[in-house]
Parts: structure tokens; C-alpha cells; sequence
């Protein structure tokens, strides 16, 4: 049996799964599933990261001690994906002791080759991205969230990375597969080609890792860290049989990551693995993101959407087939209540869903359940649809293997429109009443029966619930999940079988009443303060009057200010770096004339995290603070609180 292996990346555990990371996660499980039923030993990992600044940062603003808020968020990372039936393999968490083992065997063998030396890191760090800043942009930020890096000096253990620039840009070269988009490919190769410098990847200033061994003062860069969870979660490190995975499914044939985080797979990786003398893996495909309100959609940003209300209104089915279809695999997508039950309530409840409850509804009214034989001579109409059919299994499968799911859908909906195209011609209800011609209408009842159930193979990977029970409606034998997806062929149901239950599948939904349902459990779940771009409309007639889902819109936190200056020629302003709970934002406030900058460092003070950020006079701010205004004049008075609280605690 060929093996493949994939993965996701592993998420950061200071936020709980969005719909971005749960699209990455869907990708994966929707490439298994089909890998699987193309007879592919599959083994499909994902998992959390869960050491580093950032994560201990943000436990840190939460109030809780490391351990147990990361165990609580790899926890709701599990849940999620198992409510959402999304069939890992191996679930790694870096925290683990397995893993703590592969990163200490991985370090060892890097360093015994001669890649690692003691060093002083004098430089830029952005430790919401956890990356070292070589190339910032033009105002000195980070080029990846444009955040302004801290300046860090300190002793660390350094990797040569230096001496990958050329074996990296050979790899780039014979291997023009390894990253993909080209697009991405071309990026990277050029920041290659721009010069490596070595990588520092032990950190002293904080002890949230894993400590480095015979220097435990150090605990690893947190990416050196993470990216060795590909391997450690298939038994590298180990010395029992789990290691047997490790030798039989590294190196990975595909490692799905977000474009944000090309260049730690693309390169980085790829260097740590040829410095321990190991083989890289095939295919790095870095996608696009879903942005929601014209954003990225990301905790930071305040602009998240959780996909478990959009599963419980619309079903599991509903966002998978949304994400897939929607996203061209590789670019960006907009993420949209009104373009998702649209799509859910045309391709699903009315294309594929109508044509699996009638064509089997007719076979139960006029052949007692049992499908009928095409008896009748093929005519046109029957060829029209069996060539579709074989042009869907052909154009799905090409598209499928070079992971265009959008393309692959779209050949499976040719043959669902065919075959509806050919009911509506041929009129099997008509012929029925006319009476007479049971071989004709036995054959067009076959026709669009063997229709369904080729696009019902296809589409197993994208809607594996629906299709399983259309499945079972058709009386198949053995499971969806284990079909042989290579067999499959126009011709081959079987006349004379009984047809399973009739249970409808894909009901469609009352639009605006979905939206809002989606939108209220959102707002319930918390913490995420979204913003419907539909539907999320107040349901008061008082126009001073607002919900609870409008006011939990509004996400306001405690922020601690870490740093305050003025803004040059602006006397009314003050620019604060706020910690708002294992993140920092530069909030501009019109406070100057009232507040000493040093007189507020340290404050605890209520900031309004989701707000579109903006330039006041030419300095980004990203937040707002809140304060009283008083008085003729306006004075403001900063709100804070009477006992400590930290820094991240929601206000509601
Ligand atoms: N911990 C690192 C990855 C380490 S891998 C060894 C990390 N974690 S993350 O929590 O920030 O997750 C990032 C990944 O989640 C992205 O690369 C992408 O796969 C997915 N997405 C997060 N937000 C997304 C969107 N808005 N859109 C699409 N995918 C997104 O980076």
C-alpha cells in the first residue's frame, strides 16, 4: 500500500479554533479521507504549540499558571475538531514528553554535525509572529502582522543557518514541487537568495519551553521547538514501536500551512532536517487566508467566527462544502453568514439534496424500492449523462490530486446539474401516469440513480456525512469510507437491490433566521465579538436601544500599559504600548494634556481591542482606550479598576 502523509500546522493555544484554522484542519481531513479511498496508508497529523513568549504571555494575562491554560486550550482544540468528526491520526502537543524527547535527539544531532555555536543575539523580535525580524518593513515593523518588533539582546545558542542558503536554493531548483504555490515558491526563494543569517534558537529570558540540554538556563526557540512536532508526533524520539511510524511515513508528502508561515516551513525547516541528516518532505502548500470584514480573520484582530455554531445550524456538511468550494486552494476568500447559507442552501439543499430525495422517492413509489434495470435502448439523454459522469470522476480526480478542490467540486456539479437537467427532460413522473412504458422509466430512474451515486463517491472526502447516508439510501454494501475510490465507473449499480430508509438529507434553511441563529450562539460562545455582515440586526424598534449580541460586539479588556510617549507635534496625544493579554497593542489616546506618560505605565486600563484600527495624526492606532469625559472642557479621566485584575480579562 503507498503511505501518505500530511499535516496541518500546529495551532498556537492562545486562542481557541476559529474558522481559519479550522479551514487548514477541514483541508487536511478532506485530503485523507480521499487519499484513504484512493488506497493510501494515510496517516494525518495536527496538533497545538504550546510553549513560546506568546503562549506564555498570554496565560500569563489570563491569570493562569502555563500548564494548565494550555492543557485547557489543547483541550478545546480536541473537542472542537472531534465535534466537527475530523478523523486525525496523531494529535501532537508540544508539551508532551515525547515530543521534549525529539527536540532534545533532533538538537543533538544538529549540533554533533556542527551547525550549532554560542552566540550573542543583538536584534529585532516580534513575539506575537515569535520571529526573528531580519527584514522589517519600511516604518521598522514586522513584515509579517506589521506590529513594531521589541529589541532583545541576549546569549543564545545559534544555528548556522547560513550554511543552507546554497543547499536550499539547490533543493528550490530540482525540487519545484517542494513549495507550492509558485507564487509562494518564488517569494521564498528570493528571501533566500536575499542572504540567510544564522538563526538564534535558545531564548534566556523566559523559561515557558523546553529546556535545552546541558544549558538548562536555555529553553529552544519556540519554532525549533514546534516544527520538530511533525516528526516527534510520528515517533521520532521514541525507542519503542511508535518509532516504526516515524521510518515508515517520514518524510511527509504534503505539510499544509497558512502563507503567513512559508518561510518557517520553507526554510527554516528544511534546513533544521538537512543539518540532522534527515529527508525533507515532498510538499509544503501554503493557502490563503479567509478574511472576514475586509481582514484576516484572527484573534487579534477581533474579527474571528467559531465554526461550531455554523455546524450546529447548518450542519458539519454545510461548512466544509462552503470552505472548499468557495476558497480558490492557494488565494484568499471572504468569509460571509449570507455567501455561506447561500451556497449550503443552492448546491446542497437544492442541486445534490433534491436530486438524491426524488430520484429516490420515484424508485420507492414506482418500483416498490427496488432499483429498477435500464432495460430500455440508451438514448441520447442517457449517453448526455453517463458521459458526464465519467468526465466528473476524471475532472475530480485530476483536480483532487493537484488539491484545487474548488475546480474538483465544480466538475462533481456538472454531472448533479446533468443529471437534474435529464429528470426535468424525461419527466419520469409523466411517464409513470401514461403507464405503459415500465422499461423506460425503469431506465431513467436507473440513469439518475446511477448519477447520484457516482457523485455521491466524489463527494464522500468534501460531505462525508450526507453522502454516507445517501449511500446506505442506495443500498451499497460496504461503507462510504471504504470504497475503492480507483473502481469507480459509470455502470456499475446493481438493478434489483432494495433501496435503503428515505431520510432526507441537506433540508434547506430560512436564510436571515439562520444567520441570526449563527450569529446569537457566536455571541454566546463569547470572547469573540463578531460582526455579521448580514443578519446581525437588532430585533428593538428603540433605536437607542441595543441587543446583547450588539453590545457583545464590543470587546473591551483590561490592558496593562507597558510603555507611553508623546506624539512629536501633537500635543494632545499620548502613543501607549498596551499588553492586553499576551499581545501588545499601540493604542493613541487624546490624554496628553491631562497624563504624564510615565505616570501611566504600569496602569491597568479598559481598551476596545476590535476596533478597525486607524491613523491619528499618521500614528497607527490599534484600539481605543476608554475614559470619562468631564467637565465643559472635555477633561478625560481614564477608567480603571479598585482591585488588580490582569491583563486580557474581558469586560462585560
Ligand atoms: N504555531 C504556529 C504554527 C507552528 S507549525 C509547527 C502558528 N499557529 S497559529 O495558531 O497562528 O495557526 C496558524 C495557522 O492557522 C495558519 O498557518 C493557517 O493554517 C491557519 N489560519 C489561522 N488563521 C487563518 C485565516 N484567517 N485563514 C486561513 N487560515 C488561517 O502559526
Amino acid at each position: 500500500m503507498p503511505k501518505f502523509y500530511l499535516t496541518t500546522p500546529l495551532y498556537y493555544v492562545n486562542a481557541r479554533p476559529h474558522v481559519g484554522h479550522t479551514y487548514s484542519t477541514i483541508v487536511a481531513d478532506t485530503i485523507a479521507r480521499y487519499k484513504r479511498m484512493m488506497g493510501y496508508e494515510v496517516c494525518f497529523l495536527t496538533g497545538t504549540d504550546e510553549h513560546g513568549e506568546h503562549v506564555g504571555r498570554a496565560a500569563r494575562g489570563a491569570g493562569r499558571d502555563p500548564q494548565s491554560f494550555v492543557d485547557e486550550i489543547a483541550q478545546d482544540y480536541k473537542r472542537v475538531w472531534d465535534r466537527l468528526d475530523l478523523r486525525y491520526d496523531q494529535f501532537i502537543r508540544t508539551t508532551e514528553s515525547r515530543h521534549k524527547a525529539a527536540v532534545r535527539k533532533i538538537f543533538r544531532a544538529v549540533q554533533k554535525a556542527g551547525y550549532i555555536y554560542e552566540g550573542t543575539y543583538i536584534g529585532q523580535y516580534c513575539v506575537n509572529c515569535e520571529l526573528y525580524v531580519t527584514d522589517p518593513t519600511a516604518e521598522g515593523n514586522c513584515p509579517n502582522c506589521g506590529r513594531p518588533p521589541e529589541s532583545v539582546e541576549e546569549e543564545n545558542y545559534f544555528f548556522k543557518l547560513s550554511a543552507f542558503q546554497e543547499p536550499l536554493l539547490e533543493h528550490y531548483r530540482t525540487h519545484p514541487e517542494f513549495i507550492q504555490p509558485e507564487g509562494r515558491r518564488n517569494e521564498v526563494e528570493a528571501f533566500v537568495r536575499g542572504g540567510l543569517r544564522d538563526l538564534s534558537i535558545s531564548r534566556t529570558r523566559f523559561r515557558w519551553g523546553i529546556p535545552v540540554p546541558e544549558a538548562e538556563d536555555h529553553v529552544f526557540y519556540v519554532w525549533f521547538d514546534a516544527l520538530t512536532g511533525y516528526i516527534s508526533g510520528i515517533g521520532y524520539g521514541s525507542v519503542d514501536a511508535e518509532a516504526a511510524a516515524f521510518d515508515r511515513f517520514w518524510p511527509a508528502d504534503l505539510q499544509l500551512v497558512g502563507k503567513e508561515i512559508v518561510r518557517f516551513h520553507a526554510v527554516y525547516w528544511p534546513a533544521f532536517l538537512l543539518a540532522a541528516g534527515l529527508p525533507l518532505p515532498r510538499t509544503i502548500y501554503a493557502h490563503g487566508w479567509w478574511l472576514f470584514q475586509q481582514d484576516k480573520m484572527s484573534k487579534s484582530r477581533g474579527n474571528i467566527v467559531r465554526p461550531e455554531p455554523i455546524a450546529e445550524v447548518i450542519g458539519v456538511d454545510g461548512l466544509r462544502y462552503f470552505l472548499l468550494r468557495e476558497m480558490v486552494f492557494g488565494q484568499d476568500a471572504n468569509f460571509s453568514y449570507d455567501a455561506l447559507v447561500t451556497r449550503y442552501n443552492s448546491d446542497l439543499a437544492n442541486d445534490y439534496g433534491n436530486l438524491a430525495a426524488r430520484t429516490l422517492a420515484m424508485i420507492e413509489r414506482y418500483f416498490q424500492g427496488a432499483i429498477p434495470q435500464p432495460a430500455a435502448p440508451r438514448m441520447k439523454g442517457e449517453e448526455a449523462v453517463a458521459e458526464a459522469a465519467e468526465r466528473a470522476i476524471g475532472g475530480f480526480r485530476t483536480a483532487f490530486d493537484r488539491y484545487d478542490f474548488s475546480r474538483g467540486l465544480e466538475a462533481v456539479w456538472e454531472l448533479v446539474a446533468s443529471v437534474n437537467k435529464y429528470l426535468v427532460q424525461t419527466e419520469p413522473w409523466r411517464v409513470a401516469e401514461e403507464g405503459g412504458r415500465r422499461e423506460r422509466l425503469g431506465t431513467i430512474l436507473w440513469t439518475a440513480a446511477e448519477g447520484l451515486r457516482v457523485a455521491t463517491a466524489l463527494l464522500h472526502p468534501v460531505i462525508p456525512d450526507g453522502t454516507e447516508r445517501v449511500w446506505q439510501q442506495l443500498a451499497q454494501k460496504k461503507r462510504l469510507g471504504e470504497y475503492e475510490l480507483a473502481q469507480l465507473c459509470w455502470g456499475q449499480l446493481g438493478a434489483g437491490t432494495r433501496i435503503g430508509k428515505l431520510e432526507a438529507i441537506y433540508p434547506r434553511v430560512e436564510k436571515e433566521l439562520a444567520i441570526q441563529k449563527m450569529v446569537e450562539r457566536e455571541a454566546n460562545l463569547g470572547q469573540s465579538a463578531v460582526g455579521a455582515s448580514k443578519g446581525g440586526k437588532t430585533v428593538s424598534n428603540n433605536p437607542s436601544v441595543i441587543s446583547m449580541e450588539e453590545f457583545a460586539k464590543v470587546d473591551m479588556r483590561v490592558g496593562e500599559v507597558r510603555a507611553a510617549e508623546r506624539v512629536p507635534g501633537a500635543d494632545k496625544l499620548l502613543k501607549l504600548r498596551v499588553d492586553i493579554g499576551g499581545e501588545e497593542r499601540q493604542i493613541v489616546a487624546g490624554i496628553a494634556e491631562v497624563y504624564a506618560p510615565q505616570q501611566l505605565v504600569g496602569k491597568k486600563i479598559v481598551v476596545v481591542v476590535n476596533l478597525q484600527p486607524r491613523k491619528i495624526r499618521g500614528v497607527e492606532s490599534q484600539g481605543m482606550l476608554v475614559a470619562a469625559t468631564v467637565g465643559e472642557a472635555g477633561k478625560p479621566v481614564i477608567a480603571t479598576f479598585t482591585e488588580d485584575v490582569p491583563a486580557g480579562a474581558r469586560l462585560k
